[in-house]
C-alpha cells in the first residue's frame, strides 16, 4: 500500500505543494540523537529530483532498510551524496544528528 502510495506521488511529482513528498522524516537511532531528513531541504533548496532517491535509495518510512553509519560510509543511504564532495560529508555528525 504505501509503495502505491510513492508510486502515485512520483506519478504526481507536483513539485510544489503543502507538503513536499514525504516531509520530514525522522530516524530513531540507537547510539546517537536522531537524524533528521527534510524533503523540503533536498527537492525545494537543493533541487533533486524524486527519482535521485526514489526507489533506489529510500522506499518510506515502513519498509526502510536500516543502514548503519559504516554502510553509509561506504555509499549506501544518505552515504550516496554525503561524501564530502556532491554534499556535506558524514564527519560533522550534527549536520544531520540533533
Ligand atoms: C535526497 C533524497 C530524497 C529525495 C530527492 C526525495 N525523497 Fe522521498 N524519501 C527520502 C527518504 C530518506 C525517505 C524516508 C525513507 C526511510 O525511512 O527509509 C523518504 C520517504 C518518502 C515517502 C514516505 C514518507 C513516509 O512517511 O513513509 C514519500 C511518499 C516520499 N518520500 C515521496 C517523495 C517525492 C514525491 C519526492 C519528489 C518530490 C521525493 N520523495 C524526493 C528521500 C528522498
Ligand atoms: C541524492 C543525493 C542526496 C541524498 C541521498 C541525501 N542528501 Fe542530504 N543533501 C543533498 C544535497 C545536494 C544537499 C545540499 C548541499 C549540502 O547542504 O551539503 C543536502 C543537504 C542536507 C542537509 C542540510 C539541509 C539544510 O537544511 O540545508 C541535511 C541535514 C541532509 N542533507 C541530510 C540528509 C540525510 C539524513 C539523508 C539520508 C536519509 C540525506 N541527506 C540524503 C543530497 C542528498
Ligand atoms: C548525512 C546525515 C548524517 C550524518 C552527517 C551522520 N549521520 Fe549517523 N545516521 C544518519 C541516519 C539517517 C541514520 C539512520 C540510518 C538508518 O536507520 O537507516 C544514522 C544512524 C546512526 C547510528 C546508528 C547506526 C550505527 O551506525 O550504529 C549512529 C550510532 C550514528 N548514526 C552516529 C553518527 C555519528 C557519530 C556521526 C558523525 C561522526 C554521524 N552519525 C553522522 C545520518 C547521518
Amino acid at each position: 500500500m504505501r509503495t502505491i502510495l510513492i508510486l502515485a506521488a512520483l506519478a504526481l511529482a507536483a513539485p510544489v505543494a503543502a507538503v513536499v513528498g514525504g516531509g520530514d522524516v525522522t530516524f530513531e537511532v540507537k547510539g546517537a540523537d536522531k537524524a533528521t531528513f527534510s524533503h523540503d531541504a533536498h527537492v525545494v533548496k537543493a533541487k533533486l529530483g524524486c527519482r535521485d532517491c526514489h526507489p533506489k535509495l529510500f522506499l518510506d518510512t515502513t519498509r526502510s532498510k536500516r543502514v548503519t553509519m559504516a554502510q553509509m560510509k561506504k555509499g549506501q543511504s544518505c552515504g550516496a551524496c554525503h561524501d564530502g564532495k556532491r554534499a556535506a560529508g558524514l564527519d560533522d555528525c550534527s549536520t544531520c544528528h540533533r
